[in-house]
């Protein structure tokens, strides 16, 4: 059963991509936050690429401000050799996790800091920058200026510190004279800002301008001297943001690498809430003062909460993907953190939650149904797929339900739901369970006419898994890969084009001699503290 490819209604989602995460601050290692975004980008890429499109894919370190001064300075080392050491911890975070960006950026290095100091005399020479008297309250944790809306009992409501008063000369970016062009923009362009709450967002900030505002873009070097110089005044190096947000240009090869401006075109962030202003705001009018067109996409996230509050480096209840790693298998975690967190919404982490979605759907629902059908047929089959032989309404409706799950996925995805896309996957899993337990070929198995039904049954559950193991593929690779070598397909992920190859329902060949191997997903105990 295999959907015939309709060129009126190609999948959606499946042109080209260029996907950016945030460049983390180099000042601590990695941590549950920061993991989201980043297996997000890298499901959003896989499952991509599976849909036969070139996708392209950036992160990076953001290394300059006084966050890294200062967060050094308690380390007692030189800001230069701080945030090379994070930032190595960083890379090798992701590419431990088997996670591989196709470009990281260190706003260090100096393909990047030549594009922020040519960035900023061109925008100088243009006019968009001044200089001003400024006077207001500056929190390092947000390195910005705060508004009264900020503060809650006189502190940053994020960093829960005292921003420092300061008076001192500064540039500013005039960007308060692009705020109508920019209300203009996302309100013509509804899938510019999404979840739609956030553009929403973006717009009541635009329509009341008291918290904006031109833009605060230099420091001088008496206050701070690791930055980036301002190329029209050596005595001021330029705001940690602005130098940072340039970093998606840069890792998509601004300005000279032929492929930019094809990139450039299909540019989409993800980023959390967190930093939706300097996104939304800062950003747009920055690509305009450059000469480029506005990103296409900015999809934006909640925060991950322990106890109900955000988890963060200055609150110190960070959760590090490496000890879940260890303690429970990348997978399960990744797993836990893409199924658990609505796009867009807070959600909750805690290991208790982690081990009853990992033990109800991958234990229990997923694996189950791996380890349940290889091992019947390796009991009934002599250890080979069979070939089904009277297949009939219930073999119809599993074939279908893979059908509809790969569009529902592939919908999920186009509109960056993940969440959902793997609620859908695993409902197929249940699906194919239950028709197990309706068909039971075990006890088929002991009737005299029953081994048709045996073959039957267990050619529909093992084209189910097949099924399983390619919508799973961008998801949690490796448990993909895991089901295709126990099915002894170990290419199958090799080539594969979806939705085509879901769909393919019939192309796993009887006769696949398979492998049962161990569990896929072992249950979590969670062991109780003395
Ligand atoms: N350096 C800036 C971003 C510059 S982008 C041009 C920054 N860095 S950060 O290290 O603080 O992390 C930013 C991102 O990490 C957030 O936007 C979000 O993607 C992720 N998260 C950090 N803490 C988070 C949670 N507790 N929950 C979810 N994601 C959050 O801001």
């Amino acid at each position: 059963m295999k959907r015939s490819a309709d060129p009126a209604d190609p999948t959606p989602g499946a042109g080209p991509l260029y996907v950016t995460t945030p460049i983390y601050y180099a000042n601590a290692a990695p941590h549950i936050g920061h993991t989201y975004t980043t297996v997000v980008a890298d499901t959003l890429v896989r499952w991509r690429r599976l849909l036969g499109a070139d996708a392209f894919s950036v992160s990076g370190t953001d290394e300059h401000g006084e966050k890294m001064v200062e967060a050094a300075a308690t380390r007692g080392v030189a800001p230069a050799a701080f945030t090379a050491e994070i930032s190595a911890t960083f890379q090798q975070t992701w590419a431990e996790l088997g996670i591989a960006p196709d470009a990281f950026v260190r706003t260090t290095d100096p393909t990047h800091t030549r594009n922020v100091q040519a960035i900023l005399q061109r925008v100088w020479e243009a006019g968009w920058i001044e200089q001003r008297e400024y006077d207001g309250l500056y929190c390092i944790g947000c390195e910005r200026f705060l508004t009264e809306r900020d503060l809650v009992d006189g502190l940053c409501r994020d960093h829960e510190r005292a921003p420092e008063p300061r008076r001192e000369s500064n540039y500013f970016f005039r960007m308060s004279r692009e705020f109508d062009w920019l209300r203009d923009h996302i309100e013509r362009h509804p899938e510019f800002i999404t979840p739609e709450r956030y553009r929403n967002e973006a717009l009541a900030m635009l329509r009341d301008e008291s918290g904006l505002g031109d833009l605060s873009i230099s420091r001088p070097k008496s206050r701070l001297a690791w930055g980036v110089e301002l190329p029209f005044d050596p005595e001021h190096v330029c705001y940690v943001w602005f130098d940072a947000l340039i970093s998606y240009l840069t890792g998509a090869g601004y300005p000279d690498d032929p492929a930019f401006a094809a990139r450039w075109d299909v540019v989409e962030h993800l980023i959390g809430k967190d930093i939706l202003k300097p996104h939304a705001i800062f950003w747009p009018i920055m690509l305009k003062t450059i000469g480029l067109p506005p990103y296409r996409r900015l999809h934006v996230h909640g925060y991950w909460n322990v106890d109900n509050r955000k988890v963060s480096k200055s609150l110190g209840n960070m959760v590090s993907p490496l000890a879940m790693r260890d303690r429970y298998g990348f997978e399960a975690f990744r797993y836990f953190l893409l199924r658990e967190m609505s796009f867009g919404l807070d959600a909750g982490f805690s290991e208790e939650a982690l081990a009853s979605r990992v033990n109800a759907d991958l234990a229990n629902n997923l694996g189950n149904l791996v380890s349940r059908t290889l091992n019947l047929v390796a009991k009934w089959c002599d250890g080979r797929v069979p070939a089904p032989e009277n297949e009939g309404d219930a073999e119809h409706a599993v074939a279908a339900a893979a059908v509809a799950t790969t569009d529902a996925v592939a919908h999920a995805m186009a509109t960056l739901r993940p969440h959902d896309a793997l609620a859908a996957i695993l409902d197929l899993a249940s699906t194919v369970n239950r028709y197990l337990d309706t068909q039971a070929p075990w006890k088929a198995a002991k009737q005299p006419d029953g081994e048709a039904r045996v073959r039957t049954s267990l050619a529909t559950a093992c084209r189910g898994l097949r099924a399983l193991a390619l919508l799973l593929a961008a998801f949690l690779p490796n448990a993909a890969q895991g089901i295709a070598e126990r099915l002894g397909v170990p290419d199958l992920l090799a080539d594969a084009r979806l939705p085509d190859a879901a769909q393919a329902w019939d192309a796993l060949a009887p006769g696949t001699r398979i492998d049962k191997g161990a569990a896929l997903f072992p249950r979590i105990e969670l062991r109780t503290e003395d």
